[in-house]
């Protein structure tokens, strides 16, 4: 498990600070490194463990793809001139390693997968004929369940072709004994007007539609459920004003997650997604109290998955794990004299980010903690959102013997400096 995390003094993070041990809790583990090296790793812990595996590898485009970050208050009240536009993925690939990959990847998949459980892959017509044989071979054809169609109507038209508007998801199961719970789905009929039909409510209040045929009525209710069949096209792209939108490039909508993670895992589950890119899937699972594992090499994933899913994280705990390799230089740790610069009070020291950075205006997220064992252990944080464009200068840590006081400090280059208590 430990091969690869890289040997720098930290290794990873963890919040846990309303953590409480008891069986309902839920964990998720995001590993920041590249997914050969995580899955090797995970193999012995998880072997036959994972309920569910989503991903949404590169589609095999040739471009590259960007994480938007808004900087300083003004750019987290909306103000487009104070963006910094950072590449998050370079989607190019040579043909013959990206398809070998691949199919490394769905073999350690095979094996993760717990006996009862589901993997969809998100692609498009650019692989899917590829990955689609390469799964029946490696699942068997019998295990291959559906090619869901999601089309969305985004912009653009095409002139030489017809448009392409939809993407594919692979679906297959690990065995004939796995779980898909369809009723967790349904979505109410709702109120549409229904050619030919009357519409009327029937002695409890309930709206109906009714047509009548062979001298039998047949009656359609409004609230009764209705459940997706293989096309999905109720669930649109995200458009660029959207609250859920991360500034990740390709980011998914939650409403598609949430879609496969309810029909696919029960509460307390595994969920993994091996791309985990701006953490859709992390943050459906962990809304819906299934544990998660994320991987994803590129440090804006990082940052966009922290920014996501701490502040939901209620009584969950979340580590990021970092791996040799993906920081790229930018995970940086810095032995520095913080009790100098320290007040406190009774119960909590209190530490302010101008001791540490001239100009707070490149902060996007702080946070201080101890360091234990290699990991930051993150107590408390602050980080710019719409709603909150304003760091806190100050942030309080609660005195406990907990290892070394920590500052982690992340700026909108993707730079992220741990200033580390020296130790005597
Ligand atoms: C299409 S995006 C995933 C988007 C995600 N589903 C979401 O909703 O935000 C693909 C992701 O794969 C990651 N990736 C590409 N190659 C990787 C590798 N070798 N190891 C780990 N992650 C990789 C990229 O960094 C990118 O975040």
């Amino acid at each position: 498990m430990e091969k690869n995390i890289c040997s720098k003094t930290i290794k990873g993070e963890r919040y846990s600070p309303l953590y409480i041990e008891n069986d309902k809790d839920v964990h998720g583990i995001y590993y920041f490194g590249d997914i050969l090296d995580v899955l090797e790793a995970l193999l012995p812990k998880y072997e036959g463990q994972i309920q569910l595996i989503y991903m949404d590898p590169p589609f095999f485009t040739g471009q590259v793809f960007k994480y938007q970050q808004r900087v300083g208050k003004m750019g987290w009240e909306g103000d487009r001139d104070k963006i910094i536009s950072h590449i998050a993925y370079i989607d190019k690939y040579d043909r013959k390693e990206f398809f070998s990959t691949m199919e490394e990847i769905f073999l350690y998949t095979y094996r993760l997968l717990s006996v009862d459980g589901s993997l969809y892959v998100h692609i498009d017509y650019r692989t899917s004929a590829y990955i689609k044989i390469m799964l029946d071979n490696i699942f068997g054809e019998e295990n291959f369940l559906n090619e869901i169609i999601w089309h969305y109507k985004s912009g653009g038209r095409a002139k030489k072709h017809f448009s392409r508007k939809h993407d594919n998801i692979l679906f297959y199961r690990k065995s004939d004994k796995y779980y898909f719970n369809m009723e967790t789905i349904g979505i109410p009929r709702g109120l549409d007007r229904r050619n030919n039909m009357k519409k009327d409510v029937d002695e409890d209040g309930r709206v109906y539609w009714s047509i009548k045929s062979a001298g039998k009525e047949y009656r359609y209710y409004a609230d009764d459920k209705i459940y997706p069949s293989d096309v999905w096209d109720d669930i649109p792209h995200l458009h660029q004003k959207n609250p859920e939108r991360t500034g990740y490039d390709t980011q998914k909508p939650e409403a598609l997650l949430e879609r496969i993670v309810l029909a696919s895992s029960r509460p307390g589950d595994v969920v993994a997604d091996f791309f985990a890119g701006s953490g859709t899937t992390l943050a459906v699972a962990q809304n819906n109290g299934r544990n998660w594992i994320g991987v994803d090499n590129s440090l804006f994933s990082l940052h966009t998955c922290r920014r996501r899913l701490i502040p939901s994280a209620n009584f969950n705990k979340i580590e990021f794990f970092y791996y040799d390799g993906a920081d790229d230089g930018n995970i940086i740790v810095v032995e520095s004299n913080i009790t100098d610069k320290l007040t406190s009070d009774k119960n909590n020291y209190i530490l302010c980010l101008s001791d540490f950075v001239d100009d707070a205006a490149t902060v996007d997220f702080w946070g201080v903690g101890y360091v234990k064992g290699d990991i930051y252990n993150g107590l408390n944080y602050s980080m710019r959102t719409p709603d909150s464009p304003e760091l806190s200068m100050t942030l309080a840590l609660n005195i406990c013997e907990k290892g070394s006081i920590c500052v982690q400090i992340i700026d909108v280059y993707g730079v992220q400096v741990f200033y580390k208590e020296k130790e005597t």
